[in-house]
Formats: C-alpha cells, structure tokens, sequence
C-alpha cells in the first residue's frame, strides 16, 4: 500500500446510518454513502428500494430522522434546500423542473438572476452561462437565447446540469439523467456528467442502467429494502455482482468486505459491508 489514508480528504459527502420513516413506512433502515470530490458515485437498487428518499433527505426535502450527514469531513444537518444549497448541494430532478417558455440563459438563472440596480443583468447572466456552458465542452446547443421548448431531451438534460454547476457546487446529484434519452444523447449527457466530476465535482448517479454505471461510475452504492448494501468500486466488482446484490441484498463480496445480516424484517440495520479500499469505505458502525 502507496496510499497515506491520513492524508486523504475527506469525502465530499458522508451518510451513517441514515434512516427515513413515512408513518409505519421504513422507506431508509440505514442508509451510508460516500462521494468524493472528482468521482462519479452511482447510487442504485431496485424500485422503491430508497434511492430518491436518500436523495431528498441530502437535498433537504426530507430531513433524515437518525443517522450522521458529513460534509467534508463536517457533521451537518440538512432540514431545508437552503442548507443543501449552502453547503454546494445541487439537484438535477428527473422531470428537471425547466420552464418551457424561457430562454436557456433565464431558466440557468432562474430564482437568482443577477442583478443591475432593480433591472436584471442580461449581459452578465448571458456571459456567465455561456462560459459554464464551455466549461462543460457543450457544443450541442445553437443558441443560449433559445427557448428550452425548443431543445431535445439531451439538451434539457445538458441545461439542467449546467444550472446546477453554475452555484460554485461541490455536490451534484442526478436522477436518472438518461431514462428517456437515445443512444447518441445518452453518451453526451454521461460524458457531460464525467466531465463534472473530472472537473472536481463529487457527482452522484442513480442510475437503473448498468450500462451507464460501469460506464462512468468510480464507485458503486447499492441500496437493497432501504439499506445500503455494500459500496463497492468499479474497477473491483461485476455486472453480475452488483445486479446480484440488487436483487437480493447480498453477493460473493470483495476480499475485506463484511457480509451484511439482511432481513427484510429486522428491524435494525445490520452492519454494512466495509469495502478494504480505502478511498471508498463505508461505515460499519449500527446507529441506534
Ligand atoms: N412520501 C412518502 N410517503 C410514504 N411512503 C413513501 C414516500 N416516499 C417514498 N415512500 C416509500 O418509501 C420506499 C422508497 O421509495 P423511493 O421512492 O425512495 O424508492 P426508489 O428507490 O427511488 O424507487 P424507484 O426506482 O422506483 O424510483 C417505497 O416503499 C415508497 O413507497
Ligand atoms: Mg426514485
């Protein structure tokens, strides 16, 4: 081992534990995630498993009722957007929330356009938006004044991120960005999406698409009945793997990993396997 782990920084974003009720409902029975500055984390599980709960705890919709929020290293408590957007948490949805009759300059900015005196500052928003537009090497676009009614699927996708990029973020998690695109705007949206996180971002991925995942993801988080199943990196598991523990909580783990105790009706989170790895390791600790 060349690695100092000491010397590492500390994820950009750390869930322990984290657990969500609705009523009688466990919708999150202990929940950990890690995502790092410069990698993509691909959050994944079957229908209803947890993923956009999770999601809305860290964004602020929903606030966790137990468990510990890291950021950089930082206990935190996420209770409202407005902490997540404090912190440098963005949210790309999946039904993205862009309004059609607005220019793609106007919907970047939307509810926090700047400012010249009491008259909005079209030069400079038109300005800002075309450079994080080029940062993200998006040349798909003919024009920043056009309509968003006017853009295909990919082009919405590619102007939602590039909104949730312009707020100085640190985190950036999307919804299934590609769920209702083609093959050729799929690829643009996941290359847009390595570029953020080549870009330094720590970028979060729920995907349902293996293809994407192994695509562009450096590490793998999969949630099985609102527990983490494992987070486990890329490069040292397999399709078969992670659909394996997908579908039934559990698999041939990595050497180093702890295997889970899952039940469906526990009612306590069992100790989550700990990946060896330590760029990505995820709490084992069982939070009360
Ligand atoms: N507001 C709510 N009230 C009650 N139950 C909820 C609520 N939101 C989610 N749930 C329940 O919590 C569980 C997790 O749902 P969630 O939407 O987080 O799953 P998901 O992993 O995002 O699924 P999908 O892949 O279908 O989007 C489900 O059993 C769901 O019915
Ligand atoms: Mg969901």
């Amino acid at each position: 081992m060349t690695q100092a782990p000491d010397l590492a920084p500390p994820p950009t974003l750390e869930v322990r534990g984290g657990r969500k009720n609705f009523g009688a409902v466990h919708a999150l029975r202990g929940v950990d995630l890690v995502a790092r500055a410069g990698e993509v984390t691909a959050l994944v599980g079957d229908n209803g498993a947890g993923k956009s709960t999770m999601i809305k705890c860290v964004a602020g919709i929903y606030a966790f009722d137990a468990g510990e929020v890291l950021f950089e290293g930082e206990q935190t408590h996420i209770s409202a957007p407005a902490d997540a957007n404090a912190l440098g948490i963005e949210v790309v949805y999946q039904d993205l929330a862009l309004c059609d009759n607005l220019d793609i300059v106007h919907n970047m900015f939307l509810g926090r356009e700047l400012k010249n005196g009491f008259r909005l500052d079209e030069s400079a928003m038109e300005t800002r938006a075309a450079e994080v537009l080029a940062s993200l090497s998006v040349r798909t676009v003919r024009s920043i004044r056009q309509h968003v009614a006017s853009l295909s699927g990919g082009q919405r996708q590619t102007v939602a991120i590039a909104r949730a990029v312009l707020w100085n973020s640190k985190l950036v998690i999307l919804d299934e960005p590609t769920a209702a695109l083609g093959v050729a705007q799929t690829e643009q949206v996941l290359q847009l999406v390595r570029r953020l996180a080549d870009a330094g971002l720590a970028v979060v991925l729920v995907s349902h698409n293996m293809n994407d995942v192994f695509e562009v993801a450096d590490s793998i988080n999969v949630l099985y009945l609102g527990q983490t199943a494992a987070q486990v990196r890329t490069k040292d598991t397999s399709r078969m793997e992670v659909i394996e523990l997908i579908t039934s909580g559990s698999a041939g783990m990595p050497p180093g990993t702890v295997a889970p105790r899952m039940s469906p009706d526990a009612p306590d989170r069992a100790a989550t396997p700990v990946i060896s790895d330590a760029s990505t390791t995820t709490n084992g600790s069982t939070s009360a």
